[in-house]
């Protein structure tokens, strides 16, 4: 296995401290710098078993911060880049867009920019390697939800629930499917995507872009559904549900989005689009249902008892009805699979967060933020 230096940005956050975890365990021949501005998202507690790892090495930076980020990738001679680095909720995108656009697009293009400057230095020009982009199936806007008790899904995988094989529509978002954003999140997003594509087109850099569906497992911020409606089922506070609890996601587990980050940094095609998800569509009060079971479950409460805590609330601004990733190309071409069939992993989420109450609690209290501002602001 060949040496490499590789950035990863958002390694802090959810889905980055599951990238950064299997590239530190998996290639210890691999230094691999973690990137991170530790907003309110980030969390170094999520990289605690590997933080003391010979080949891992945290950097507290902004991406948006052009010189800064020139002089991490300089100096740590990276030849590969892995950005996850975002702001990453919808919620608070429709609130304050700025903060959006500022990092999701001025911070992808300034990291592109240092990217660029260091690659072309390089005389192999990064051997090769790419800048790999990691994006969010939103850009492509909303489906229709032709089907709202669901009909049977085609394309079924081990993702996807063992009783529960079901598609809300006959449509599913396609590497070729247009860009049509709505929110100011998915609108950003699709913005540096088409950066990233710029890059090369213009450039001759190596850049893979990938397009994710819904992600759930640990270490999930608590204010996206899931770990906010396990955590409120515990303390018994009320389920916000918006509007009808229609709309639809489609869930992957996290750990399977990074294996496939992984076989695509490695194996991917440059220049290419892969969408990844695991046919795994659930309507949001379906799925809310199986979240209190397994709570309720889990804590000894009757069956069910917490539907009681159910809220029906003022529906998202521009609620984007339905998405559905077809990843039968990331299949076909490089072999993907997803490992875990959907029971398994809200299983194993949910007794994740219940078995790691502190983690929630430090968060919860915003004690997380006050250690690392004194750690990094106040030196
Ligand atoms: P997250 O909000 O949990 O983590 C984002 C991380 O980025 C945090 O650690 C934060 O501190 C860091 N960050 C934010 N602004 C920064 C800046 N200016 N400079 C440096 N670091 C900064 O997000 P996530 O859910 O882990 O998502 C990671 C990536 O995957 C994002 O690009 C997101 O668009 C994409 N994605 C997420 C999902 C999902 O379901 N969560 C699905 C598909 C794609
Ligand atoms: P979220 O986890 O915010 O992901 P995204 O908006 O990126 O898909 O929300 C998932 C779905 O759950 C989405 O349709 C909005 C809905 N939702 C609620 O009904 N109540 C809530 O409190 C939250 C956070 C989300």
């Amino acid at each position: 296995m060949s040496k490499r230096n590789i950035l990863i940005t958002g390694g802090a956050g959810f889905i980055g401290s599951h990238v950064v975890r299997l590239f530190v365990n998996k290639y210890p021949d691999y230094n691999i710098v973690n990137l991170d501005k530790l907003t309110y998202a980030g969390n170094l507690a999520n990289l605690k078993d590997i933080e003391n790892c010979p080949n891992y090495t945290f950097v507290r930076a902004d991406i948006a911060d052009l010189d800064t980020i020139r002089a991490i990738v300089s100096s740590h001679k990276i030849d590969g880049i892995i950005h996850l680095a975002a702001e990453s909720h919808v919620d608070r995108s429709i609130k304050d867009p700025f903060t959006f656009a500022r990092t999701n697009v001025m911070g992808t293009l300034a990291l592109l920019q240092a990217a660029k400057e260091y690659w072309e230095t390089l005389p192999e020009k990064f051997g090769g390697k790419m800048f790999y982009h990691i994006s969010t199936d939103e850009v492509y806007g909303a489906l229709e939800l032709t089907h709202p008790e669901g009909l049977e899904s085609p394309f079924a995988t081990t993702a996807s629930s063992s009783d529960h094989h079901l598609a809300f529509g006959t449509e599913f978002f396609l590497e070729t499917t247009k860009y049509n954003p709505h929110s100011p999140y998915s609108a950003s997003k699709a913005s540096s995507d088409h950066f990233v594509r710029a890059y090369h087109d213009t450039y001759g850099m190596p850049t893979i872009v990938t397009n994710c569906s819904n992600n759930y497992g640990p270490y999930q911020f608590p204010e996206k559904l899931i770990p906010l409606f396990i955590n409120n089922i515990r303390h018994r506070k009320p389920l916000p549900v918006y509007g009808k609890g229609e709309n639809v996601r489609d869930w992957l587990f996290v750990e399977d989005h990074a294996r496939a980050i992984d076989l695509i940094f490695h194996k991917g095609k440059i220049a290419d689009t892969y969408n990844i998800g695991g046919f795994n569509e659930w309507k949001n009060i379906d799925l809310i249902k199986v979240i209190i079971k397994t709570v309720d479950r889990l804590l000894g409460n009757p069956e069910g008892s917490s539907e009681n805590l159910i809220t029906y609330v003022t529906d998202r601004a521009g609620h984007d009805l339905r998405y559905a990733i077809d990843s039968r190309k990331l299949q076909r071409e490089l072999g993907w699979e997803p490992s875990l069939q959907f029971e398994e992993g809200i299983e194993r989420t949910v007794r994740w967060y219940l078995d790691n109450q502190e983690w929630m609690d430090n968060i919860t209290s915003g004690e997380y933020e006050k250690y690392y501002d004194d750690m990094y602001l106040n030196r």
